[in-house]
């Protein structure tokens, strides 16, 4: 790939760039999701979890740029190893149905605690989104809120690559 190829790529939201929310007003923009429609999204989802071997289900749902909420569950597999997280999913989801931009992540978990995304996620959402918001909930509600760069300050990247 040419160097300005990867530049344009990295400009047009396929590298590393502060997510679509950052230092834009959405109030503008009139077409954002409210959280609480977010947070009832991922609960909704998490209904649908194959987490037969963990027994753990989780719910993700991911806003786009133009205010489209694409969602995620987790599907585990018998070999463990092949378990694809809700955040994983929903991006897949995300990016195989045409977006490109996003603006922030819901994550709803069973524990009372707040349940981040894991490293594999964290790696595969600073790929796609950058600096992406991330909100944490549980069945009760809000737990945190995080942006990527906080859950993964020192991440592997394209400009790497170059
Ligand atoms: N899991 C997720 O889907 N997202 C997370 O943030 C943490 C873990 C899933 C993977 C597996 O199916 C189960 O939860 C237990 O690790």
């Amino acid at each position: 790939m040419s160097d300005s190829r990867r530049q344009s790529d990295r400009d047009s939201g396929l590298g590393i760039r502060p997510s679509a929310s950052s230092g834009r007003s959405e109030a503008l923009e009139g077409r954002d999701s409210k959280i609480e429609d977010l947070i009832a999204a991922a609960r909704a989802v998490r209904e649908h979890a194959h987490a037969d071997y963990s027994g753990f289900k989780v719910g993700a749902a991911l806003e786009t740029a133009d205010g489209t909420i694409v969602t995620g569950c987790n599907i585990e597999n018998a070999t463990y190893g092949l378990t694809v997280c809700a955040e994983r999913v929903a991006m897949f989801k995300a990016l195989s149905e045409g977006h490109r931009e996003f603006r922030r992540m819901v994550v709803v978990a069973p524990p009372d605690a707040p349940t981040p995304p894991c490293g594999a996620c964290r790696q595969v959402l600073w790929e796609f989104a950058g600096d992406l918001e991330i909100v944490l909930a549980n069945l009760n509600g809000e737990t945190g809120r995080h942006r990527m760069s906080e859950l993964l300050p020192q991440p592997f990247d394209r400009r790497l690559l170059d």
